[in-house]
This record gives structure tokens, sequence and C-alpha cells, in this order.
């Protein structure tokens, strides 16, 4: 099977209430964990690359390994450019063989955004490759801003009908209190998100994929194993399970996850090396951490994304 675009598996999401995950990938580990529970969920899967896991692993390196997985598992998987910051690095994607791209206009004004996100969806369109644009700016805990400045971050709803039109984008990536990372509430602060603005959103897009960026949950048992075996994160916080499972009920068909993939091999790979501290293969402690991640990809994929048995 060929890669595939968003297209269909946003399709089935937003009519059966459940999301697709994106998982940042920039190495064999993590691509094999990732698939091999999809794989395990029957679930539809997005891979996505940002331009700093293109430096480091190379196009072509992720590519081909993209490419193993698919051989390997017989899975619909769409290969993604997450947050695309230039034409040319949307452009450079698309000629290299990505199904999807991101536009991430959102730091410009709107029409600048418009101007970008349209030039994008032009030369994706013509060769059947799909585009996300950004509306909003996501947030981050460090940005100590007062809440109209916060308000001014959020997606504006009356904004979106015009952008997608304009756009002509396939998905709208939105702003309603997620942020990147693994510090995204301050300690001692109960996490909220603009459920108000989902809400809104979904009824001037009707049908309309949303995507959601910094979704990650932080799971507190890798915090914990982090900070068990050497690692410092104290107060790390992330989006509570059920409000991701929320909006993906909700108009959210693609959910973004790459922290939680870093927290979790991360951890189990410190484990690993505390609990044997004679092994210097990479093997030993790579697949460890290769495990910990299917297992929580698959827990992801069942009981937050709720895409499983949907192929
Ligand atoms: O949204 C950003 C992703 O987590 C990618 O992070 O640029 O460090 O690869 P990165
Ligand atoms: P997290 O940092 O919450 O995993 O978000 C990842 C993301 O949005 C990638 O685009
Ligand atoms: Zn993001």
């Amino acid at each position: 099977m060929p890669l595939v675009t968003t297209k269909e598996m946003f399709e089935k999401a937003y009519a059966g209430g459940y999301a697709i995950g994106a998982f940042n990938v920039n190495n064999m580990e993590i691509i094999q964990g990732i698939t091999e529970a999809a794989q395990l969920e029957k679930s539809p899967v997005i891979l996505q690359v940002s331009a700093g896991a293109r430096k480091y692993a190379k196009h072509i390196y992720l590519t081909k390994l993209v490419e193993a997985a698919i051989a390997d598992t017989d899975l619909p998987i769409a290969l993604h450019l997450d947050h695309g910051e230039s034409f040319e690095v949307c452009k450079s994607c698309i000629d290299g063989g990505f199904s999807s791209v991101m536009i991430d206009g959102s730091k410009y004004s709107f029409e600048e955004n418009i101007a970008i996100t349209k030039q994008v969806v032009e030369y994706a369109h013509a060769r059947g490759v799909v585009v996300e644009g950004e509306l909003g700016k996501l947030a981050g805990i460090e940005d100590d801003v007062n809440v109209s400045a916060a308000d001014a971050m959020f997606t504006n709803p009356a904004e979106v009908e015009e952008f997608v039109t304009r756009t002509g984008v396939d998905s709208l990536a939105i702003a309603i209190g997620t942020s990147h990372g693994a510090y995204k509430f301050k300690p001692g602060t109960k996490p909220q998100l603009r459920f108000d603005i989902l809400e809104e959103v979904g009824k001037r897009l009707p049908n309309f994929p949303i995507v959601l960026h910094g979704s990650s949950s932080v799971p507190q048992e890798f915090v914990q194993m982090v900070n068990q075996y050497g690692g410092a994160m104290p107060d790390a916080i992330g989006i509570p399970e059920e409000m991701l499972r929320q909006a993906a009920k909700m108009a959210v068909c693609k959910i973004n996850i790459d922290s939680d993939l870093r927290l979790c091999m991360t951890g189990a790979i410190r484990k690993h090396l505390h609990d044997h501290p004679d092994h210097f293969d990479p093997r030993q402690y790579l697949k460890d951490g290769r495990d910990e991640l299917r297992a929580m990809v698959q827990h992801k994929i069942r009981n937050v994304l709720g895409s499983s048995n949907t192929l």
C-alpha cells in the first residue's frame, strides 16, 4: 500500500467521533513503536516530521523508514510535515514524497497567513497532497500573558470560514489553550481548554477536520520514571486525557503528540541503564524504549483517541 493522505481517515474520524493520532518521528525505534501499536489496534496513523527531525535524521532516511513501516504493517499511514514554516520547506516535502504538509502561518497577519497558505495549497493539491493550516497562536507556559493577551492568542471563530474558503486548506489547527512541550500549565492551576471556541468553530465549519497541537498528556508515571532514575523534570503537566477524549468527540480529527513519546522513551531508557549498569549495547536499552512507547501509543489509540478497529 502506498502512503495515504488524511482525507479518508478524517472523514471517518469526524463521522465516528474519534481522532487520528499524529505522532512525531525521528528514528527507527520511534517509527516501529508507533506503527506496531497502530497495527495491534487496527488503526490508521499519521507520522509527522518537524524541520528539526528532518535535519537530524535526513529526509531520505525518514521516508525510507516510513516506507518500510508500511510494507511491514500494511497500515494506511500518512506522512506529514509538522509546522512547515515556508513555501520552500513545504514544496521540498511535497516533491520528496510526503502525503500531507502543514504550513504554519500563525505568526503572520491574517492576510499574510492566507497568502502563504493559499500558495502551498495550490502547489500541494496539484500533486495530490493535502494541507493543514493554522489560525491562532499556541501559548507557552512561559508566556506570562494577561487575560486579554491570552484571548488574542486563541483562535477567533469569526475568522475560520473566511480562512478556510480563501485558502482551500484541508484541515485547520486551532488554539484553544494547548501548548507544546512538557510544561503546559502552571503547577497548582487547573488545566483548562476553551471548548466553547472549539464548539463555535465546529458550528461554523460543518464536517471540517480540526487539529489540536500541543496535545501530550504528560503521563505522571513517565515523569516519575524520569525523575526516579536520575532525570529532573519538576512540575511537568499535560492535557488531561479526558479533555483530549472530549475534543476527539467534537470536531477534532487530528491530535498531535510528541512530548509524550520523548518522555516515555527517555524514562524507559533511564530505567534500563539504571537497572543494568553493565549494558552498553544500544539495542538493549532502545528495545526497552520502543516497547514502552508501543504500549503507551496503544493506550492512547484505544482510550484517548478512540481510533481502534477503524480500518
Ligand atoms: O511541535 C513541535 C514538535 O514537538 C517538534 O519539535 O521541532 O523539537 O522536532 P522539534
Ligand atoms: P506536544 O509537545 O504536546 O507533544 O505537541 C506536539 C505537537 O503539537 C507537534 O506539532
Ligand atoms: Zn505542533
